[in-house]
């Protein structure tokens, strides 16, 4: 088993390795999308570009490489951010849902995130 920390949320995850990330936020119940991906979303095949997180911890091993299509679709994004759909879990990392709309406390998240050691 593997955790994924979720620092929105507060929320320590554990998933075995090869799970898909937007499968495990929605298991999880936790908020993956904003408006307009609740609105309509593609279901997990990379096409609308609602699904983003960014990851704002682990190896740089933690998830599958990018994909193709989302060299395409975060072209314009910050370098640490993934389409959930497209991501794959190999091992422990750091997440925030919805890296469009942060929370103001952000900063505070990221340290309280940081503050607890990380479960392989
Ligand atoms: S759910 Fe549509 S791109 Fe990920």
């Amino acid at each position: 088993m593997t955790t994924i920390r979720f620092i929105r949320e507060g929320l320590d995850i554990q998933c075995k390795p090869g799970e898909n990330l937007r499968e495990l936020v929605i298991k999880e119940q936790l908020q993956l999308y904003g408006l307009k991906g609740i609105l309509g979303n593609c279901g997990g095949v990379g096409q609308c570009s609602t699904c983003f997180v960014s990851v704002e911890g682990g190896t740089s091993n933690s998830l599958s490489p990018l994909t193709t299509v989302e060299e395409e679709k975060l072209k314009n994004r910050p370098d640490n951010w993934r389409l959930a759909c497209q991501t794959l879990i190999k091992s422990s990392a750091v997440i925030l849902t919805k890296p469009q709309s942060p929370p103001s406390n952000l900063k505070d998240l990221k340290e309280a995130a940081d503050n607890k050691k990380l479960p392989r």
